[in-house]
């Protein structure tokens, strides 16, 4: 039996407080986050640099005491570990060079050689399952591969995920190669998190939203069931985290289908409509609109009313997608006091 407030709601506890955190907790919203980043030059450095890494994801467990850690890193590092160039442009966002078709997916590096790579992300997670206090629980994660494919094919973030889906439907079988190939990466990838200490896997699909029909199934679930599945042969008491971001009603049965412990769920979802309809399952995870830590106006109402409509079943309070950078670091206190009571 653990006394971690996060592996016992994962495993379907029903706490008088639920446990929480936030996406995106260590970032910019916070001048410890900026004068760390700052020290080693850019964000990629950042993600390199085991102990600065370390740093910045004890940041906010020192100033909140959230029950979870995140390990710092990036969704995009495994698409640089295959061989793409990647850079962050200031203000902007990622820049990547592209796969376009076969030879491009036959172009990337082999899925052994990602360790070269992402090595310094597994000491990371060493130092941080050294370092943390006792009570937290360190999450490890990674993009599931429809997300991560969506910035390879377009070589940076769009606003429908035109080119993937362009090359979905025109080349389908390189754009199922590339899956493959990410999907491989990805399990070993989270394995070797999982070696180093991460105790618990969250998969972001953050654009799963846009996959209609056959295609959410083949390229939201499939992926992300082959990747659970392999996980939990290799680890079988490991909890994992879905994240199909507005997923809308295809969030009904969807830990189930891919085998995970809790799904996560985006802030478009109503909080008494997922009680009912997806927490009866099992866990979930969320969902507060970021932007009440912005404007506190709703902050401590919003917060309240989700806590009470989860509060029947497994319940990890979070938000709906990452913190912002404008958020006041001020409501993150206000908002831990709505939730803690
Ligand atoms: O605190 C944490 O949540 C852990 C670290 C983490 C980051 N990115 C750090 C980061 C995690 C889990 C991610 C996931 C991630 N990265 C996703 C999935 C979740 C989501 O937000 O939908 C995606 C799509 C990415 C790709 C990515 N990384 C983009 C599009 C950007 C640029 C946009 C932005 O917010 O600036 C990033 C940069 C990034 N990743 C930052 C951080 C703290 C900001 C970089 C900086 O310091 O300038």
């Amino acid at each position: 039996m653990t006394d971690k407030p996060i592996l016992r709601a994962l495993a379907g506890e029903v706490l008088p407080t639920p446990p929480v955190w936030m996406m995106r907790q260590a970032g910019r919203y916070l001048p410890e986050y900026r004068s760390t980043r700052a020290q080693a030059g850019d964000f990629l450095s950042l993600c390199y640099t085991p102990d600065l890494a370390a740093e910045v994801t004890l940041q906010p467990i020192r100033r909140y005491g959230f029950d979870a850690a995140i390990l710092f890193a990036d969704i995009l590092l495994i698409p640089q570990a295959l061989g793409l160039d990647l850079r962050f442009v200031q203000g902007e966002g990622p820049r990547l060079s592209t796969i376009t078709n076969m030879a491009g997916v036959q172009a990337l590096r082999p899925t052994y050689t990602i360790h070269d790579t992402l090595s310094p992300v597994y000491e990371t997670v060493k130092i941080l399952s050294r370092e943390l206090p006792d009570p937290v629980t360190l999450i490890g994660f990674a993009g599931a591969p429809w997300t991560v494919a969506t910035y390879m094919v377009a070589g940076r973030g769009t606003p429908d995920q035109g080119p993937a889906h362009r090359l979905k439907d025109t080349d389908r079988p390189a754009f199922q190669a590339l899956i493959d190939r990410i999907t491989e990466a990805t399990i070993e990838y989270l394995d070797c998190q999982v070696r180093a200490g991460a105790e618990v896997i969250k998969l972001f699909d953050s654009w799963a939203g846009s996959l209609k029909g056959a295609d959410f199934d083949d390229f939201a679930l499939a992926p992300a069931k082959t990747i659970i599945a392999e996980l939990k042969r290799r680890h079988p008491t490991l909890p994992v985290i879905a994240f199909p971001r507005e997923a809308k009603e295809r969030y009904v049965g969807f830990a189930q289908a891919v085998g995970a412990d809790a799904v996560a769920l985006d802030n478009s979802v109503q909080p008494d409509w997922a009680a009912a309809q997806v927490q009866v399952a099992g866990c979930v995870q969320g969902n507060l609109a970021p932007h009440h830590l912005v404007d506190p106006t709703h902050l401590e109402a919003e917060t309240k009313r989700i806590v009470a409509a989860f509060r029947n079943g497994p319940h990890i309070f979070n938000l709906g997608h990452g913190i912002t950078p404008d958020a006041d670091p001020d409501n993150v206190h206000r908002m831990l006091a709505a939730v803690r009571g």
